[in-house]
């Protein structure tokens, strides 16, 4: 049996063939600083972000979706596939995510990682091609998609047409900025320190990036960075918008980017089927609408849309036969084994 991952700069999602997501949990680890060892991975250690005493430390392994600590990411990995590996599953071979521009020493990483589990192969798939097959586009015929995937850490953009990418660019710009925008705006405006996590449920409760229909609130609640003692203020999801847009902006001017080097023949089918949105930030209120209205081309979100890379991770596993007997000749998407 072999699995896919999509190690995520926010969460991890492991799929099992013939079974599909099994596994979606915070990309974070906790361990004890004096000793190393882990204490706790996923969602449990995300709910000790902020909370941890001294001797603990609870950290994202992942950084704009690369490994930024990759001995904690072995261990975390080798965990979290303890989970949901049983008996039947020895030595799988192994699907992966990764971003456009990755470089080779970061994809050696992501390998050696999953590697340690013990595992037979791993094929690694670009963010872009796994996203636009789990939102149900055929990537191998001879018609453009296009396709933005939005995660926490990065966006990324492409074309592809016959299994490969026509343009592309991925961008080190995702949820988490947005998040770290609400956090400055609310001590610059308010003086009132919040964690990065009370900006995630802002964002996700009222953040929007048109002009919201009806005017809602939020309660941040925080610490007064004078007196520091806790304190909450009620913002509107109009000023939010205004702190949201400039970044979501730049994502956009990414998708403006790939759209203006795309071949005319291309940009031909992408105006017929419009651009796909997916990852979790494509669910932020009025994306597709902003996106839509700045270039003129319909965008349509897909479904599941922060499901998308590890569902298309978990299609391209049957690619894997294939490439084994004729790697040479067969189209297929992924990119290499090692
Ligand atoms: N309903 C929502 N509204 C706004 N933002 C959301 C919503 N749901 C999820 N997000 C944001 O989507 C981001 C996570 O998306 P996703 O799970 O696709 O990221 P990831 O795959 O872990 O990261 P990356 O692909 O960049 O490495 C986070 O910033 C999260 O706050
Ligand atoms: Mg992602």
């Amino acid at each position: 049996m072999d699995i896919a991952m999509d190690l995520g700069s926010c969460r991890t999602r492991i799929f099992i063939d013939k079974k599909g997501k099994v596994l979606d949990e915070a990309s974070v680890a906790a361990y004890n600083v004096n000793t190393n060892e882990i204490i706790a991975v996923g969602d449990e250690a995300y709910a000790m972000l902020g909370k941890t005493p001294d001797s603990i430390n609870a950290v994202f392994p992942i950084e704009n979706s690369v490994i930024s600590e990759s001995n904690l990411i072995e261990d975390t990995i080798n965990i979290l596939l303890k989970h949901v590996c049983t008996s039947k599953i020895v030595m799988p071979r192994v699907v992966a995510a990764i971003p456009g521009d990755i470089t080779e020493v970061e994809k050696r990483a992501v390998v050696n990682a999953i590697s340690s589990f013990g595992v037979r192969r791993v094929y690694l798939i670009e963010n872009t091609k796994a996203a636009a097959m789990g939102s149900g586009a055929d990537i191998m015929s001879p018609y453009g998609t296009m396709i933005a995937d939005l995660g926490g850490g990065t966006s990324n953009i492409a074309v592809l047409s016959l299994g490969g990418i026509s343009v592309s660019k991925c961008i080190k710009l995702g949820g988490n900025i947005l998040d770290d925008e609400i956090v400055k705006y609310i001590k610059n405006k308010y003086s009132l320190i919040i964690g990065n996590s009370m900006a995630e449920n802002c964002k996700k409760a009222i953040g929007c990036l048109v002009e919201p229909e009806e005017e809602t609130t939020f309660r941040v609640k925080g610490r007064d960075a004078v007196g520091g003692l806790p304190r909450f203020v009620d913002v509107t999801a109009s000023e939010i918008m205004n702190v949201l847009l400039p970044p979501a902006m730049e994502i956009v001017g990414a998708i403006k980017d790939v759209l203006e080097e795309t071949p005319p023949e291309l940009i031909g089918d992408i105006y017929t089927d419009g651009i796909i949105i997916t990852g979790g930030l494509a669910r932020i209120k009025g994306f597709a609408k902003l996106i839509a209205n700045s270039t003129g081309i319909a965008v349509k979100i897909a479904d599941n849309p922060e499901d998308c890379v590890i569902n298309g991770c978990g299609k391209a596993i049957s690619y894997i036969s294939e490439v084994e007997k004729n790697a040479k000749t067969e189209l297929h998407p992924l990119m290499a084994a090692y």
